[in-house]
């Protein structure tokens, strides 16, 4: 069976823009469901400002709680040294780093042009390669951008292709406002792989128009074997209003087993924890599978 890889990002992207301050014993409890459901990359928090995004002010005790386990990645956003020093306080072992395919979001996102995001993130670079860190990165608005409207596939390709020469084992492309379709993903898709090998390239689908999983489908046919989700759906990103969350982990997994991949993971597991999460933060489940198999 082919392995796919699940990148579960509920804890960070799907939490940072709840209202409600989420208790970090409940973070961790649920980084430690996804665990046992068989997830083996948890993005944990982010340290940014926490002015910035107050939902991951807790950014040190979320590492400092963490019961690690073996073969298990719990990489942490870090825009900059501040981040990442503040990240290897704690113990994290695998960081991001996060730029965007359009300038106002860079602006409204992280404060600075996408060429000042590169030179902000070129000493985490050296500074993880002296410590051994991996890097992942991030290329928002890998579609479009909800300042700039639609992006050139050829834009993402650039950014996306800067970041792996700096060092990135892996990027992660972003569907930020959930605009794409197949069609559209798919062009991207093609821009981007003659620039970094799909093997190195993620998908980081949002939901909002409900593409997503169709969206994770033509990804799937078009070699990528990595995608970025977040448990029961939850999220949506503080800096591109309106925007939902990314796709549900359950929902491409049960994709992905239909199309008889791999990913390790315990499907049942994984819905009730979806189940779980969504009572205790007094929201809909946003999966689709979890509300079907949730309701037998
Ligand atoms: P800035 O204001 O330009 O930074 O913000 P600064 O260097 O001028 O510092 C201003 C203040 O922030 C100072 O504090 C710094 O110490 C502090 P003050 O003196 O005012 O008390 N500061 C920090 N504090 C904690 N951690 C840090 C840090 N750096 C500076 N790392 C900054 C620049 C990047 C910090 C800010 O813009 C920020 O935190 N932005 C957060 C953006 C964010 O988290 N967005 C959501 C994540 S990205 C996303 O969701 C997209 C993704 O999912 C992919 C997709 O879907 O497209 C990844
Ligand atoms: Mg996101």
């Amino acid at each position: 069976m082919e392995p796919v890889r699940i990148v579960e990002v509920g804890p960070r992207d799907g939490l940072q823009n709840e209202r409600q301050l989420v208790p970090t014993p409940t973070k961790l409890r649920l980084i430690e469901r996804l665990v046992m459901a068989g997830l083996r990359d948890i993005e944990a928090t982010s340290f940014v400002s926490p002015k910035w995004v107050p939902q991951m002010a807790d950014q040190a005790e979320v590492m400092r709680g963490l019961t690690r386990h073996p073969g298990i990645s719990y990489p942490v956003l870090t825009p900059n040294m501040k981040g990442f020093d503040a990240a290897m306080a704690v113990g994290a072992t695998e960081v991001a780093v996060f730029a965007a395919a359009s300038e106002a979001f860079s602006h409204r996102n992280i404060n600075c042009s996408i060429a000042e995001s590169i030179d902000r993130f070129r000493p985490v670079f050296e500074a993880a390669a002296r410590s051994g860190t991996k890097v992942r990165g991030y290329v928002s608005c890998a579609v479009a951008c909800p300042y700039d409207g639609p992006t050139s596939p050829e834009q993402v390709a650039a950014v996306a292709q800067r970041l792996h020469e700096l060092g990135c084992h892996e990027v992660s492309l972003g569907d930020t406002t959930g605009e794409g379709t197949p069609d559209s993903v798919r062009r991207m898709l093609d821009a981007v792989a003659a620039k970094v090998p799909m093997a190195r390239l993620a998908g980081h689908y949002h939901d909002t128009y409900g593409m997503a999983v169709a969206n994770v489908h033509a990804s799937y046919q078009a070699g990528m074997r990595v995608f970025d989700s977040s448990i029961a759906g939850l999220g949506g990103c503080p800096y591109a209003c309106g925007s939902s969350g990314n796709v549900a982990t359950e929902d491409v997994v049960y994709l992905l087993h239909g199309l008889g991949a791999n990913t390790g993971i315990d499907l049942r597991a994984l819905v009730d924890c979806g189940g779980w999460i969504s009572d205790v933060l007094g929201r809909a489940n946003g999966s689709r599978v979890g509300r079907a198999l949730l309701a037998r």
